[in-house]
């Protein structure tokens, strides 16, 4: 009885495919060897070589990716079911099919009214005269939108963030010298999920059609293999993630550098690797500011407001990005200070950027700034400057 609902199951899913009314699949009640896998998700995605579909495993820690052409899709799901998964939710335009295998043979396929009328959009049906598509594919891979490319409810302020990066982006590369390059190095250090880096080079390469390389580096080795399984679905041929430290990514030369919610002195590391390499335009938004708080001895006057932890918490900010965004202007960069995006949707809001320029700097002007601060406030040390001095190194 279960082979032959598992076998009416693989039925209904390669009819769907045929007839391409095919929806999305999910597999569940995982009873196989690896304790950590919990889920199986199966959707559409259009490549070069035509579509395929895209098999994404959901770890409860971790997710990885992949796809397969249409015939080795039928192939998998038929070993997987009555082996390692034991229940199947099909969805197509027709009908939904639900599997459920329980123990000793028994098994169930319901059949429902369809939940989808109409088939996913893909991310080829690209609208132009829009920043980020929402029915890209890596969109809907890294959980921002709903298959339908609907941004969902949960995600609503990741999307906005993603939606502003883009455009300040845009708008800084306009404003720099590198607006009329048609080739274009981007690292962004610390790049988590890839939510901004995917951004970034879907509107260079595909809006903007620049020969854009983007390289995101970061410590969480699932992440940077999950990104690189969508970056390779989405067929984003110059984007890749790589694992490491910040500070021992070899950063020969890159354009523009980004660090968008690097944790604490990482984004310190970040500026330094963008300023040794020269980059044209540096752009962070600094978060977990903790170096410099317990160093903050409140002068005098101040104290009956620095006592009040969270206006310590806000001056350490002030303080750092301050600091920060001086000594890129002492380094040869020309520097603007803004709320990247409103604290409702985010409260990591500064933004850093650097532009780079060859005038003539004053050097010793802006030690006595940073000077003056430092005493001021009893600071000792903060990460940047003592990178770009060498007392620190970058490791
Ligand atoms: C808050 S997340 C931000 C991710 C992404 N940039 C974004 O804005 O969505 C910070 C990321 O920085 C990474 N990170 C922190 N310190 C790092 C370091 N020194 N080197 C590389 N990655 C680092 C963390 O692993 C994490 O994924």
């Amino acid at each position: 009885m279960a082979l032959e609902n598992i076998k009416e199951f693989i039925n209904e899913f390669t009819q769907s495919l045929n007839k391409e009314t095919f929806v999305k699949m999910t597999l569940g009640n995982y009873r196989g060897t690896d304790e950590h896998l919990q889920k199986l998700l199966v959707r559409f995605v259009e490549t070069k070589k035509g579509m395929r579909l895209f098999f994404l495993y959901r770890y409860n820690t971790r997710d990885t990716a992949k796809n397969f052409d249409f015939a080795e899709s039928v192939k998998i799901i038929g070993e997987l079911l009555g082996k390692d998964f034991f229940s199947g939710h099909l969805f197509t335009i027709e009908n939904d099919f639900q599997l459920d295998i329980g123990k000793k043979g028994k098994s169930r396929l319901n059949a429902a009214k369809p939940t989808f009328k109409e088939k996913p959009t893909l991310e080829h049906n690209r609208e132009k005269q829009i920043l980020v598509n929402p029915k890209s594919f890596y969109l809907k891979a890294l959980g921002i939108t709903t298959d339908r490319g609907e941004v969902r409810d949960k995600q609503q302020d990741k999307w906005k963030q993603i939606n502003k990066f883009v455009e300040i982006l845009g708008s800084l590369f306009d404003k720099s010298e590198l607006k009329d390059r048609k080739e274009l190095k981007i690292v962004d250090m610390g790049s988590g999920k890839g939510y901004l880096t995917f951004a970034a080079y879907d509107y260079f390469k595909n809006t903007r059609k620049i020969d854009v390389k983007i390289t995101g580096v970061d410590t969480k080795e699932q992440l940077v293999a999950v990104g690189n399984d969508i970056a390779k679905a989405s067929e984003f041929d110059g984007l890749q993630f790589v694992h490491g430290f910040i500070g021992d990514f070899d950063l020969q030369n890159a354009d523009v550098l980004i660090a968008l919610h690097a944790c604490n002195t990482a984004t310190d590391d970040a500026i330094f690797k963008g300023i040794t390499a020269k980059a044209d335009l540096i752009v962070v938004a600094p978060c977990c500011h903790q170096e410099i708080r317990p160093q903050i001895k409140s002068p005098e006057f101040l104290r009956g407001i620095l006592r009040h932890g969270v206006m310590l918490e806000r001056e350490a900010e002030t303080l750092t990005d301050g600091l920060r965004a001086l000594l890129l202007q002492k380094s040869g960069y020309s520097t603007k200070l803004f709320e990247f995006i409103a604290t409702e949707h985010t409260p990591k809001n500064n933004m850093i950027v650097g532009t780079r320029h060859e005038r003539k700097v004053d050097v010793e002007k802006i030690d006595g700034q940073i000077q003056t601060i430092k005493d001021f406030y009893g600071i000792k040390g903060q990460r940047l400057e003592n990178l770009l001095s060498g007392s620190e190194a970058c490791v």
